[in-house]
């Protein structure tokens, strides 16, 4: 073929190519600094990499990929000529302890009077984490001659929780089936597996819990047990081992016995043997999540045996093979006055009553992922127990696949939370990142938004909060800023106006989707069941705290859930200065206003308005922003690809209707209470209480 028909034909190729999304962060497009290019370019052109293990030979087809993409240049391995990066040449027989067992360090060079990069780690894995930093600082167009760093995550476990079912179905998944088809494996190896755990290392996660927390004992058998080795076999060269989650009642359903008592011999025995069945088969298995006595899950106490009981019982039986048991907190049951309150009551006693390899798994804030929650109290509260942050990346009560809302800012609002629970300073980072208490065991779990839609997340932009976890989880001094700006470059644009553009929307989406739905210190006012769309009147369940009413408490007087001591005292549960903060309706910051207190219509905010007048004024502004929201995204379309533009255009329209729905909808039902006008200087809603009431959706995804 002529020279210029071939480049005619490659321009073409790439033109048609839809950007669908799959690439995610990983799309390599070619490098535009033409200097920087150029530096590129030398460094990347004669590669040394030692060893010839399966992760060495992913790092060569990553830097091949990588290199083909943004430089258009092939690499050559391993030649006599000059190196411009040397990878691992440097791995000595001891070890360096500043890298541990997954950091690297990348450092600028001269040899023969020739600049070069080194990459140094005591593990090829370090040494893959090492490469795809390098890959990131080429992909984010930063110079890469004059490095000199080094990187260890600051969580030992960084890990992905999928709420997936064994048919396939994703408890609070919006973005299709599960992508592990149970049924092919382990006979067939899905393109995607592979692609998940490459682009899962890109991010520095190390371990996948593959099953839903509502657990079916029957991945516990033989020929499931198979499937999971076959993804285990898949993942393990890019460091990431494969967890399960343990349905307690297992030794009953699966193992013919009476009883799942964790203090009777046979129980005990079953999951012994269970457990060296699993580590025969996957040798690096790297333990269990389990959720118990919660939302109808079997535990401990199902033999009035408490929760250190049941996590003890199978640390016991994973110790001898290195594993570990991730034991949630997220419990709650009818009887108590005042859910917010019952993780703590249940779990607090028994601080330090659990084995060493147990870490105590609890959800960000006190309920249960809503848009925004103080933090959990119990992370000012286990100071013999390691505490594992749960974090929700798939949005089951922030607009699910549908909004854009970008959640590193939530995620960083509570690890900056304050504890005060050693003095000042007490963050809940340095209680998750064991810092605090000098716990090496640590870790921070995301709830995967992953499914097998094209893009893998539904909303384009919900893949940025899968990379936040993995970057926060790596290093959580990082801002969401930072997260963005990095996340944007790589997926969408290096350019400078519509990184600014796509970067203000993002920053500013939690606050507007707080402000729409539950602005404040509103809590869990969405439909029953799905959790889309609003419902504050809902009041017909049996269980009092599945209702919205039981959250917002609204009456003529005013709205809000009094945690004081005139409340249910849940206050008592921080720290003396956290209570200080909260615990006087005058100060409490305006946020939290709602969660602590049962403020009259009439109260005095910061702003100088009303509590009514603030509701109003705030679900206001949050439908505004998704105005502004649509404007800025519209001012970009030149600058993106017109698939992904108009996804986000058609997503971003659904996400102002369901805005001035969630607005029109609460306004006119907090209204019968307040008896007050909405202040005529805002939108009217357009339609009367009754027929927001009349609204069903009977088929939501996630369910
Ligand atoms: C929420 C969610 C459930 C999930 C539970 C959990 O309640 O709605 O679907 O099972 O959290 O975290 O266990």
């Amino acid at each position: 073929m002529k020279k210029g028909l071939f480049i005619i034909c490659i321009l073409t190729a790439s033109l048609i190519k839809a950007e669908d999304g799959y690439d995610l962060w990983l799309r390599y497009k070619p490098v535009e600094n033409k200097l920087l290019l150029q530096s590129y370019r030398s460094f990347l052109k004669d590669i040394s990499v030692s060893g010839n293990s399966a992760t060495i030979q992913i790092i060569r087809n990553e830097l091949l990929k990588a290199s083909r993409g943004m430089l258009a240049q092939i690499p050559v391995f391993n030649a006599t000529g000059n190196k411009g990066l040397i990878i691992g040449n440097n791995k000595k027989e001891k070890k360096n302890v500043a890298f541990g067992q997954e950091g690297f360090a990348i450092n600028s060079a001269t040899l023969a009077g020739k600049p070069v990069i080194n990459i140094e780690a005591n593990t090829d894995i370090g040494l893959l984490y090492g490469v795809f930093h390098l890959i990131r600082l080429i992909q984010t167009e930063q110079p890469i001659s004059a490095l000199n760093m080094i990187s260890q995550p600051k969580l030992k476990l960084r890990l992905l929780n999928h709420w997936d079912n064994l048919n396939r179905t994703v408890e609070r998944g919006y973005a299709g089936f599960s992508i592990w088809n149970w049924h092919t494996l382990p006979g067939y190896i899905d393109k995607r597996y592979i692609d998940y755990a490459r682009t899962n290392a890109s991010i520095g996660i190390n371990g996948t819990v593959l099953t839903n927390v509502n657990a079916n004992a029957v991945i516990l058998t033989g020929p499931y047990l198979e499937k999971v080795k076959a993804l285990a076999d898949v993942f393990r060269p890019y460091g990431i081992k494969v967890y399960l989650t343990a349905r307690f009642s297992a030794p009953i359903e699966i193992g013919r016995l009476r009883s799942a008592d964790p203090l009777n011999d046979s129980v005990q025995n079953w999951w012994k043997e269970k457990i060296k069945e699993i580590y025969s088969v996957i040798p690096d298995f790297g333990g269990f999540l389990v959720k118990a006595n919660s939302e109808g899950q079997p535990g401990p106490q199902d033999y009035k045996r408490n929760h250190a009981d049941g996590a003890n019982m199978l640390a016991d039986a994973v110790a001898p093979f290195g594993g570990i048991v991730m034991w949630r907190a997220f419990v709650y049951n009818p009887e108590s006055n005042d859910r917010f309150k019952q993780a703590y009551e249940e779990f607090k006693p028994l601080d330090g009553k659990f084995r060493n390899n147990v870490l105590v798994q609890v959800k960000n804030g006190p309920i249960d992922f809503q848009p925004r929650e103080p933090y959990s109290p119990l992370f000012g509260a286990m100071h013999h127990t390691p505490l594992m942050m749960e974090f929700q990346l798939t949005q089951e009560y922030l607009g699910q696949g549908t909004h854009l809302v970008y959640e590193a800012p939530l995620f960083k609002e509570v690890l900056n939370a304050d504890t005060y629970s050693k003095g000042e300073g007490s963050t809940v980072a340095k209680v998750v990142d064991g810092s605090l208490d000098n716990f090496s065991l640590n870790g921070m779990a995301g709830v995967s938004n992953i499914g097998n839609d094209i893009n893998w997340c539904g909303h384009p932009f919900a893949q940025a909060n899968w990379y936040t976890l993995g970057r926060l989880s790596w290093d959580h001094h990082l801002t969401s800023e930072q997260i963005s700006e990095e996340w944007i470059k790589q997926t969408f644009s290096k350019d400078k106006k519509t990184i600014g553009v796509i970067k203000n929307i993002m920053l500013h989406s939690h606050e507007a989707l707080v402000n729409y739905m539950t602005p404040i210190g509103l809590t869990h006012i969405m439909y029953n069941g799905h959790h889309y769309g609003p419902m504050p009147w809902g009041n017909t369940l049996n269980r009092p705290d599945w209702n919205p009413v039981y959250y917002h408490k609204a009456d003529s007087f005013g709205i809000g859930f009094d945690r004081t001591a005139k409340g249910t005292n849940a206050l008592v549960q921080y720290a003396v200065e956290v209570q200080n903060q909260f615990n006087d309706i005058n100060k409490c910051p305006d946020e939290y206003l709602l969660w602590f207190h049962h403020a009259s219509w009439e109260h005095k905010m910061h702003s100088g308005r009303t509590l009514w007048h603030e509701l109003c004024y705030k679900y206001n502004t949050g439908v505004d922003s998704v105005r502004s929201f649509i404007d800025q995204w519209n001012s970009i379309e030149n600058k993106i690809d017109a698939e992904r533009f108009r996804q986000v255009q058609q997503l971003l329209n659904i996400q102002l209707k369901d805005a001035i729905w969630w607005r029109n909808a609460c306004l006119l039902y907090f209204q019968t209470y307040s008896k007050k006008p909405i202040p005529s200087t805002y939108e009217q809603p357009d339609k009367p209480l009754e027929y927001y009431k009349s609204i069903r959706i009977l088929y939501a995804p996630g369910n």
